[in-house]
């Protein structure tokens, strides 16, 4: 089978995790949103992007406060994960309508998601639009990880497997892992970890 050409792709880049982000207004009320646009920009020092199209409610609140919170959500919390990223917080309050439990971070306002095994806080070092989305640059100011799935401590390296991940319009757990890295240690033969 050959290969077709396609224009205008919609989303050539997945899987993506499916994130749940936190924000507050100028009152300090949260509010999440749910983003599979979310992507590592710097390892060192630890720097993420976050892409939220202008008319989400979030994209004003991050704007002006400078400042979010990443949460990585189990695959068990699916159900409330499409509740962030299909309501407006202009219209409901999606800790109320979800039952999550806000919990306060160490350098941000945004709360923490309790439930949330990873807890990223970040502050907005700049903003980039190229087209539908505005791109979010944040610094990692301190990440929260649960003990039971934390591999390194020294790194954050966290083991994946309950995490959940967005493709094709659709939510996915990991599947298999099927080999690890062979390092040659050469100087910037593989990624740093
Ligand atoms: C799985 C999933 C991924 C999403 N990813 C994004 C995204 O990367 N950027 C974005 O702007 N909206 C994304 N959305 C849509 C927003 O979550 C949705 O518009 C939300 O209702 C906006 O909430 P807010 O108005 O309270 O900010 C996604 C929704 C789902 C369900």
């Amino acid at each position: 089978m050959g290969k077709k050409r396609i224009d205008n792709p919609r989303r050539p880049v997945f899987p993506t995790p499916a994130a749940l982000i936190t924000c507050v207004d100028r009152e300090g009320k949260p509010n999440i949103i749910t983003l599979g646009e979310v992507a590592i920009v710097s390892i060192r020092p630890a720097r993420i992007s976050i892409g939220l199209r202008p008319v989400t409610y979030s994209n004003g609140l991050i704007k002006a406060t400078r400042e979010y919170v990443v949460n990585f959500p189990t695959a068990d919390m699916v159900e409330k994960v499409d509740m962030c990223g299909t309501r407006s917080g202009r219209d409901s309050d999606k800790f109320d309508v979800t039952g999550l439990t806000p919990e306060p971070a160490i350098h941000v306002k945004p709360p923490l998601i309790e439930e949330c095994p990873i807890n990223l806080e970040c502050k907005v070092l700049g903003i980039f639009s190229f087209g539908s989305h505005d791109l979010f640059i944040g610094d990692i100011v301190m990440m929260h990880v649960e003990e039971d799935i934390l591999l390194d401590d020294k790194i954050g390296q966290v083991d994946p497997s309950k995490g959940l991940i967005f493709a094709m319009n659709a939510y996915w757990r990991f599947g298999e892992r099927i080999n690890t890295i062979r390092f040659t240690g050469k100087k910037g033969s593989a990624p740093p970890v």
